[in-house]
């Protein structure tokens, strides 16, 4: 099976002006001489940080001129990105999996996985093509190593792995979520830490305090389904074309239904926390469905007037109560965010479902009721992308945080560094809820408690 890039976005010269006043060098010049391999230590592999000292030897002057090739695999979209540290994007490529999406109504790892391998040299050929660069000019490649599938983790590790062994280059694994959040400052030169983030995606609903560069308090997370989940199956048992996932084609029929027409509750009302559950609100939807007796076996496009107004108002209460959750919870964090951080001033909205522009004009009303503003990145960065993990791969390659170039043949019991269950922060004493089910199996240390102590060994 081969399958064409769905979309490819080129030269969003987003940022014209650099990021920070550095005087533009060539080229040539970012072949990042300072960073020797042997002058290095990783910043990903083992939690022992003992001499983890690099960023006293990055040239910060150069690090204006710095182009990262970024490459995400974690679900079901391949995608790699071209991003310079002034803040241009150069290229951006998306494939996405949709045709599976529509087969299996979900991604199946296995499917998934075999997608990306064969697309995914395509794809980085694709992005470093648009962008007029070879692999020589680049300074480091950013590749996501979690959370997310093991199996489509790899294929993104594997090529990263290979084209920075290939050309010599420095190595930046990087969080997914923090990736959705970080992309933010990149659109928005005025956001600085200390911001709160809400990230809503097919697999993850979390609220954070972002205090730093990987440094996060987690406010709040799904205890269960993510909302992202929650619009895919909507989407999937009203009949709706999911070419594009759920998420759009929910979006575009609920502007023709009534939101008030049937009363979904609103989850975890009794939960006085910050934490989000859509399981239950799906199977609401599932009854509330089955007992119109709809059939999803006939498209949208094809049931009748009648039909299509019932479906229409079962998207727009889905909607209205899903967004609701979202607002009480923003609420509630941006209370106890200013108690931690009274500077605050911004909440990112970011994740695939950030892109609802329904989402983004609720999410806005209570953020001015705060006096806070809303910062949304534009919807091909907050659904999965290359860009995002491209920039995030740039802040932290600024801190010195980063794995040497890895040998040009990989030996082949080599094991990835690969983390599927990967929390982003440490979560809020304070605000820890009874009603968290979350299995704790097998979770990796989160981002935060790693870069802590990286801090801490070296003072
Ligand atoms: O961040 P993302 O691209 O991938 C994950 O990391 O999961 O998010 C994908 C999710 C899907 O569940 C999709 O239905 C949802 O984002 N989504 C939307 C919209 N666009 C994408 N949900 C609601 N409204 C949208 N316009
Ligand atoms: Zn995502």
């Amino acid at each position: 099976m081969k399958m064409a890039l769905s979309s490819t976005l080129s030269r969003l010269n987003l940022i014209p002006r650099p990021w920070l006043p550095y005087t533009v060098t060539t080229l040539r010049a970012l072949k990042l001489k300072p960073h020797k391999p042997q002058l290095l230590r990783p910043m990903w592999a083992p939690l022992t940080l003992s001499s983890f000292s690099v960023s006293a030897q990055i040239h910060r002057p150069q690090d204006d001129n710095l182009i990262v090739l970024g490459i995400e695999t974690s679900c079901d979209d391949t995608a790699a990105a071209v991003v310079k540290s002034s803040g241009e994007i150069l290229s951006q490529v998306v494939s996405s999996q949709a045709d599976l999406l529509v087969r299996y109504g979900g991604v199946a790892p296995k499917m998934a996985e075999e997608a990306h391998s064969q697309v995914i040299d395509q794809v980085v050929q694709e992005a470093l093509n648009q962008a007029n660069v070879s692999e020589t000019d680049l300074s480091a490649v950013a590749v996501t190593i979690g959370p997310g599938l093991s199996l489509c983790l790899r294929v993104g590790v594997q090529k990263a792995r290979k084209t920075a062994g290939s050309f010599n280059l420095p190595i930046i694994g990087v969080h997914h979520m923090e990736a959705h959040a970080l992309v933010a400052r990149l659109m928005e030169r005025e956001l600085q830490f200390p911001f709160m983030a809400l990230l809503i995606s097919g697999g993850h609903n979390l609220l954070i305090l972002a205090q730093g560069l990987g440094q996060y308090i987690q406010l709040g997370t799904s205890i269960d389904d993510a909302i992202g989940e929650a619009y895919d199956k909507t989407a999937k048992w009203l009949g709706l074309d999911m070419r594009r996932s759920g998420g759009p084609a929910i979006e575009k029929l609920a502007r023709e239904g009534d939101a008030e027409s049937i009363k979904f509750s609103i989850p975890m009302k009794q939960h006085k926390d910050c934490n989000f559950s859509y399981a239950g609100l799906k199977t609401q939807v599932r009854l509330a469905i089955e007992s119109r007796n709809i059939n999803a076996e006939i498209p949208i496009s094809c049931a009748s007037s009648q039909d299509r107004r019932t479906r229409a108002d079962i998207a727009a209460s889905f909607q209205r109560v899903a967004v609701l959750h979202l607002e009480e919870r923003c609420e509630r964090a941006i209370e106890w965010a200013l108690k931690i951080e009274p500077s605050i001033k911004h909440l990112v909205v970011s994740g695939g479902v950030a892109s609802n522009q329904y989402v983004r004009a609720r999410l806005d009303q209570v953020v001015k009721k705060n006096s806070l503003q809303l910062v949304c990145p534009p919807p091909s960065l907050c659904t999965d992308n290359g860009v995002m993990v491209a920039w995030t791969g740039i802040e932290h390659f600024r801190m010195g945080r980063f794995d040497p170039p890895p040998p040009a043949v990989e030996s082949e019991d080599f094991v990835y560094d690969l983390r599927p269950r990967w929390p982003l922060g440490e979560e809020y004493a304070e605000g820890r809820s009874e009603a968290r089910s979350l299995r704790k199996a097998r979770i990796h240390p989160s981002l935060t408690s790693i870069i802590q102590a990286s801090l801490q060994q070296q003072h």
